[in-house]
């Protein structure tokens, strides 16, 4: 079943060109987004007051990746929350919300408490989710499957980039009444065409990625800034590492730096910055600039050819990554902090598919 490859997680890494083929395959139709699920729901969709994404963990991450986006091109309001604690809060959703449940496995247990939470208080329930006959599949109104095939390593990879896929082009078709916003639509449409074969480029990064690792084996914390459409993929990038690598990392919020972070920061803590092309990019770079003259040890992501831009001094590490639509770049720069927490666990000796005290999918509480 693995093929080549030594270990699942490294399978369905490599996989990625081809599973994101598959959740697109039929859906892009004549310049415009067929989801044959929600169809006929498109128009509640657009009526509701708020869309509140409900996940656990990469699957959460994957509806953070996805926000910017829905708000932009659905203009309604968009609000994050963890299954556990929406349900530990009994937080507030109405009849008027559209209530998107996100989950690879769709058996999740929170996921699915707070699905049946969501309504009983009468929202639009939607999955998004990688298996069809799944609970989450059976119990919402409508919804989408990301078609990613089945993913067996426990830490997820593959499902992430196809449920943000398969949410772009959730929020395609929502916003696809929206005459002002048709050409981003289209400018969106063309860089999901062309998503796998950046995919596969970025994917030639693995060398340099495993030489990233052994740099830092004996890390004890790695951290990682992002902001925009990338604070998902800080997140993310941090998740894969302390679940399979065994190493604290944490995710931060770049514009937060200077309300406690900045504390951390020495000639020994790596930190990865994300700074690839978007709205954020100079911010980016300042954040950077602040970092090294605090003396960071910086591992900075970007665009290719944008080395000297975002370290001019040519002390950080860089990773140049192929630039696709703004909003789609989290489905790029996720994929070296993938590769990066896979060697990592290799050459750190841990078990990379089965990792300690994890299992693939949380069924109870
Ligand atoms: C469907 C078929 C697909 C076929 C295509 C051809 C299935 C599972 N899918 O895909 O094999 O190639 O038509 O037109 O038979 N749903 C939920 N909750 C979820 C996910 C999905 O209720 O979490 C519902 C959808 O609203 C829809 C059905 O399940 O009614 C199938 O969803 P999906 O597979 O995404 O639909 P299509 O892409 O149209
Ligand atoms: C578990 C897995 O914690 O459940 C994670 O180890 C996964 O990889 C999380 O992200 C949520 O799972 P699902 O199936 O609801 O997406
Ligand atoms: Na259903």
């Amino acid at each position: 079943k693995k093929g080549s490859y030594d270990h699942f997680m490294q399978k369905e890494i490599h996989e990625q060109p081809h599973s994101l083929t598959t959740t697109m395959r039929g859906r892009l139709k004549d310049g415009g987004i067929l989801l044959g699920g929600l169809k006929e729901h498109l128009k509640t969709i657009r009526r509701s007051r708020r869309v509140v994404f409900i996940g656990c963990g990469t699957s959460y991450n994957a509806a953070l990746a996805a926000r910017p986006f829905v708000e932009e091109l659905t203009g309604i309001p968009v609000t994050m929350e963890v299954a556990s604690d929406l349900l530990d809060r009994q937080g507030p959703i109405y009849r008027e919300d559209t209530a998107v449940l996100v989950s690879q496995s769709g058996e999740t247990a929170d996921t699915l408490l707070a699905l049946d939470y969501a309504l009983e208080n009468g929202a639009l329930c939607v999955g998004v989710t990688n298996t069809v006959g799944s609970t989450l599949s059976r119990r919402t109104h409508c919804g989408v499957h990301i078609n990613a095939g089945c993913e067996i390593g426990v830490a997820s990879t593959k499902a992430y980039t196809s449920q943000i896929v398969a949410m772009a082009m959730m929020a395609l078709a929502i916003g696809s009444d929206q005459i002002s916003t048709q050409a981003r639509r289209d400018a969106i449409i063309s860089g999901l065409s062309s998503l796998p074969r950046n995919v596969s480029e970025v994917l030639k990064l693995d060398v340099e990625m495993k030489d990233l690792a052994s740099s830092l084996i004996d890390s004890e914390s790695l951290l990682v800034f992002g902001r925009g459409y990338n604070y998902a993929t800080a997140l993310e990038g941090a998740l894969k590492v302390k679940e399979v690598a065994l190493m604290h990392s944490e995710g931060m919020l770049a514009g937060e730096m200077k309300h406690g972070p900045l504390a951390l920061v020495d000639e020994n803590l790596p930190i990865i910055v994300i700074a690839t092309r978007d709205a954020c990019f100079s911010k980016q770079q300042s954040v950077i600039q602040q970092l090294l003259s605090r003396k960071g040890r910086l591992i900075v992501m970007c665009s290719k050819g944008d080395a000297s831009a975002v370290c001019r001094s040519g002390s950080c590490r860089v990773i140049e990554v192929p630039e696709v639509a703004d909003c789609l770049q989290p489905v790029i720069n996720i994929i070296p902090l993938q590769l990066l927490a896979y060697h990592l666990t290799v050459l750190r000796g841990f078990d990379v598919d089965q990792p300690r005290n994890l299992a693939k999918s949380v069924t109870t509480q």
